[in-house]
């Protein structure tokens, strides 16, 4: 007899429903580990790159390993011309992350390997992804706007890369190893509403596009990975230092919520939040343009000593509220700020999509299927009659 386990209406909160090897949060002391390595040390040391390769396959790449890897990704970057011609076809006024849900499903149908099931296969379509989603997320910034897409340039890193196709100018080198930072410090975050989203469609045995697709829907939301446009909007909003303790005492007054701010699992700073506070200071003196990082800091700041006074908590910064900063000081737009969060959490996604199907974490596969308790009415001791619509009184 199966064992029921009551622990609904909490979003899962605290609840365990895999092993994996692939990261650890711990919460209380602010400490993020990818496949045994500290997330700040690698985003310190590191390359996007170079993580993406550890995340899929769980150790360091040897340096010929790396080469090759290296050389996958730029080979596998141009994206089938059918994805430019759809983009063509979609308003303007669509959604980035629409369109880039939209572009890994129609991505699936152009992989020759899509129905090879082998784990091979699976690494292969899982650095295809990787390769991809920059160069989709950019091609649509630029048709949007009526522009060409630009290219993908060879010699340009992940990150460079990105950034190069939307202008057509190649970043300095300071920026692109910023950005590239960014990557590493989005790559992963354990069982996150997306991961575990693409997960337990893995665990239908749909195949890695798929269950990438449902990641990237999940992320899409403004508690998930939509925060940081949300941070930005924020930003925008409330303009000057001077309106920020009226801004926040209102909203947190009102039961709103100052996005990028807390977090499920943390209780003590988000470690990449640190690290991203500093880039945003190195780059606002870089810049010459201190105003976005200043206004972001009152905003902490207000919001930690509102939230004191409120709830008698400890409210702190998430991996969102500096990216948003940062990543307006480098010329993105802010509905990109998600799809740029996607396009580096592909790398974890794809690695836990590959775990789950594999089973590499637990003894065999296990079809996610949670249990509910049902609270509608029945109109009787055994269910309500059905009556044809004529019969129906209103
Ligand atoms: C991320 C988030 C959903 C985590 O929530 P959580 O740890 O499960 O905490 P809860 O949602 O249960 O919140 C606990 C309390 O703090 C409040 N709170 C949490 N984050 C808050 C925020 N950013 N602004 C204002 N209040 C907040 C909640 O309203 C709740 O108040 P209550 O106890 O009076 O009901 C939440 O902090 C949030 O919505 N943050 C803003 C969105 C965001 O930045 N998302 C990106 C996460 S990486």
């Amino acid at each position: 007899m199966e064992q029921i386990v009551d622990v609904k209406n909490i979003g899962l909160r605290g609840v365990k429903v895999a092993d994996t090897r692939i990261s650890d949060v711990n919460g209380e002391k602010g400490i993020l580990i990818y496949r045994g390595y500290n997330a700040i040390d690698l985003a310190r040391r590191s390359t996007f790159e170079e993580v993406s390769f550890l995340l899929l396959h769980d150790h360091l790449p040897a340096r010929p390993e790396l080469e090759q890897f290296h050389a996958d990704l730029i080979s596998e970057r141009p994206v089938p011309g059918v994805i430019l011609e759809f983009m063509k076809m979609m308003p303007a006024s669509a959604h980035p992350m629409d369109i880039l849900q939209a572009s890994v499903a129609i991505l699936a149908n152009y992989d020759l390997q899509l129905h090879d099931e082998s784990r091979e296969a699976n690494f292969k379509k899982a650095t295809r992804l990787i390769a991809k989603l920059p160069v989709v997320v950019a091609a649509w910034d630029r048709i949007r706007k009526g522009l060409e897409p630009i290219p993908p340039q060879e010699d340009l890193s992940h990150a460079g890369n990105f950034l190069y196709m939307l202008t057509g100018a190649a970043p300095d080198p300071e920026t692109a190893r910023d950005f590239d930072v960014c990557l590493i410090l989005h790559a992963e975050h354990s069982f996150n509403a997306s991961t575990f989203a693409g997960r337990e469609v893995a665990s239908t045995h749909a195949h890695l596009y798929a269950s990438a697709a449902a990641a990237v829907a999940a992320l899409s939301g403004e508690l998930h990975g939509g925060a940081n446009s949300e941070v930005m909007k924020a930003l925008l909003e409330v303009k000057e230092e001077e309106a920020v303790k009226a801004w926040v005492g209102e909203k947190l007054r009102k039961g709103g919520k100052v996005m990028g701010m807390g977090h499920a699992v943390y209780h003590t700073e988000d470690p990449r939040a640190t690290v991203l506070r500093g880039m945003c200071e190195r780059l606002a003196n870089r810049c010459g343009e201190p105003h976005w990082c200043r206004l972001s800091k009152a905003i902490e700041q207000a919001t930690k000593e509102e939230f004191r006074k409120l709830k008698g908590k400890e409210i702190y910064p998430n991996v969102d509220f500096f990216s948003a900063p940062v990543y307006h000081m480098m010329g993105i737009s802010r509905d990109l700020f998600t799809p740029v969060f996607a396009l580096s959490r592909i790398a974890g996604w794809a690695a836990h999509i590959i775990e789950e199907k594999f089973a590499e974490a637990q003894p065999k596969p296990e079809l996610y299927r949670p249990d509910s308790d049902y609270v509608g009415t029945y109109c009787g001791p055994a269910a309500c009659e059905y009556v044809p619509v004529e019969g129906r009184s209103s």
